[in-house]
């Protein structure tokens, strides 16, 4: 399946991977709760910034991204294989101590997102960690990039992490910033614990 959203990031690979220029500051409080040395799976490494930062932190990363033009710059910027695969092809079993997801499963349909957490919690071993930021708002739209954006208030996207999986711990982080648009944007990171 490739839908508007990962044309934007086939045919914008190169722009979009040279946008991001340093990792992003909230990843070294998500790899302090994570095992040392441990397995982490990136969703939607992007250009590969933060993925390069969780290798140098001692990590063991499986990074992966569903636009093959973005995993291919991975790739070379990382010296290793980033593999391409759909949020929705995850069926790892207790594979990861960490899953980590900087603004990748903001583009999921609602109508996905609880099957796809599913999978996180599937995927992670008992006390293992996922962090995920999102982009919040009220109500599922497509950017001027046609990117689609699930965009969910705060209160209903921690209502839906609730209700997915079993999670033994699970807070939130929000703030207010930006990204590749350069709108000020309000972002929600989602903290849980299996
Ligand atoms: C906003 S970018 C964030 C990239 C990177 N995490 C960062 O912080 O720079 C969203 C990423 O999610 C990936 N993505 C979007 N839809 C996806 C899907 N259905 N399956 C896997 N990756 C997807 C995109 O290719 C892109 O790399």
């Amino acid at each position: 399946m490739t839908d508007e959203t990962l044309r934007f990031y086939n045919a914008n690979a190169e722009a979009y991977a040279g946008d991001k220029k340093s990792p992003d500051p909230r990843l070294f409080a998500f790899l302090a709760r994570c095992k040392p040395g441990g397995r982490i799976l990136e969703l939607g490494t992007g250009g590969g910034v933060d993925a390069a930062a969780i290798i140098g932190e001692g990590f063991d990363l499986d990074a992966t991204d569903g636009s093959a033009e973005l995993a291919a710059i991975a790739t070379r910027q990382l010296g290793r294989p980033v593999r391409t695969m759909l949020f929705e092809e995850l069926d790892a079993v207790a594979a990861y101590d960490g899953i980590y997801a900087c603004a990748s499963l903001t583009h999921v349909a609602r109508t996905e997102l609880a099957d796809i957490i599913a999978k996180i919690h599937r995927a992670l071993v008992d006390g293992g960690v996922v962090w995920a930021s999102f982009k919040t708002g009220d109500g599922e739209a497509t950017d001027a990039f046609e990117r689609r954006y699930n965009f969910l208030p705060p209160e209903d996207l921690m209502s839906l992490w609730r209700s997915a999986a079993p999670w033994s711990e699970l807070s939130q982080d929000q703030w207010l910033g930006s990204a590749y648009d350069r709108k000020s944007t309000e972002w929600l990171a989602v903290t849980a614990v299996k």
